[in-house]
Formats: structure tokens, sequence, C-alpha cells
């Protein structure tokens, strides 16, 4: 039985997630500020019994012929230390698309994994950690998460949600429960951002993403 202390990578990746939900700017947000503190103090707690890591079965996704550039791409900016660790650790990832109905098209271009959660590698009922790659030019559908409160943080690529702002690597972006967002990806290069999803334990293990119009049913490995 593997720990996750006595498997330092793991480790390092999950200290990588407190590491910028700790010195990362709020932007002066006090909601964001207690979005950062709440994510450190879940993910503390977590941590503190050192863990059982339950490594998934690596499950590939066509998006992934993506990922080698979008690690590339980070390797130059202030989420590098966070990328070298994922290339380290990228064949034991477990990528799933999370969706009953996807369409065609999204099924090509985006794919996560979950490192903590429910049904992550690390176990935990209180929050899940994360990471979501997407190809370029991809629109990721406009959507919801019911009583979850999101956030993103860029790893690499940019990108924009609700045509609001571009994101950089570095940025975080936070998504309150129930707010509807819409993801587009620039023309040349993926976007991989690693997330943060809190709220209530039960609402976790069934996390209940929607799209706003239902797409065609898929069946996921
Ligand atoms: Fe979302």
């Amino acid at each position: 039985m593997n720990k996750v202390n006595d498997t330092p990578d793991w480790l390092y990746l999950l200290r990588e997630f407190d590491n910028i939900y700790r010195r990362g700017s709020a932007g002066g947000s006090s909601v964001i500020r207690r979005h950062q503190r709440v994510v450190r103090e879940r993910l503390s707690h977590a941590l503190k019994s050192n863990p059982e890591l339950v490594l998934q079965e690596h499950c590939e996704k066509p998006v992934l012929a993506h990922l080698g550039r979008a690690l590339d791409a980070a390797y130059g900016g202030p989420m590098a230390p966070m990328a070298r660790v994922i290339e380290r650790l990228k064949g034991t990832m477990n990528w799933e698309w999370g969706y009953e109905r996807l369409s065609n098209d999204l099924s090509k271009r985006y794919a996560y994994t979950e490192l903590l959660g429910p049904k992550g590698s690390v176990v935990s009922d209180t929050l899940i950690l994360g990471l979501v790659l997407f190809a370029p030019r991809t629109t990721y559908p406009q959507h919801s998460h019911a009583d979850i409160e999101e956030s993103y943080v860029s790893i690499s690529g940019a990108w924009s949600e609700n045509d609001a702002a571009v994101y950089a690597p570095g940025s975080l972006i936070l998504n309150r429960p129930g707010h509807e967002h819409r993801i587009t990806i620039g023309d040349r290069k993926p976007c991989f951002l690693a997330f943060a999803w809190v709220e209530p334990p039960d609402r976790l293990a069934q996390p209940a993403m929607k799209f706003a119009k239902q797409p065609r049913r898929i069946s996921d490995c």
C-alpha cells in the first residue's frame, strides 16, 4: 500500500496546489481570499493523516496528444514547477470526460483528471483538485456546478470565460455555485488548467455537472 508521504512526486504535486492557493494574490477580493483559504485548509486536512495513494488505471483520451505542447509552454512561465512534476506523473493519471453525454467534437478536445477527491488517487470528500486540458480552438459549452465553488488556475495557454477577459498562466478565476460559464481557447496553443472544487461533501461525490444544452450520450473508459 502506497502512502502519499512515501511517494514524493505526488506529495510535491499537491504541495504545488498549496503553493498557488497560498502565494497567489487574491487581487484584493475578500471572496477569492476566503476561497483560497478554504482550499488550503481542506488540502492540509486531507494530507494530515498521510493518506493512501490509490493509483487509478491510466486512461488515455484523444486530447492528450496536446499535453506535451501544453507542458512545453508552461516551462517558461510562473507555473513551471507544477508543470515539471506533472510531466513526471502524467503516465499515472486517469483522464476522464465526466459527462454521460458529450459531443463527438468535444470528446477529442477536452479531458480532465481528478488528483484528489472522492474518485481521486488521494481520497478527500471535502475537496476536489484536478487538471483539465483543452485543444486549441475549443469551445467548452455553457455549464454550471450546483452548490460547488470552482476555481481555475492557468498553467499554460490563453483562454477566456464568458467573453469577459483573456487569462494567462498564473491567473486564478473563481466561479461561484450555479454561475453559468462558457470557456473558449486560443487558436494556436492548447490550454492547461489546474482546478479546485469546494463545498458540501455529498455534492462532491455526485458533482452533477450539466451543460445548458444536452449533447449526445458517450461511453467513457
Ligand atoms: Fe466549470
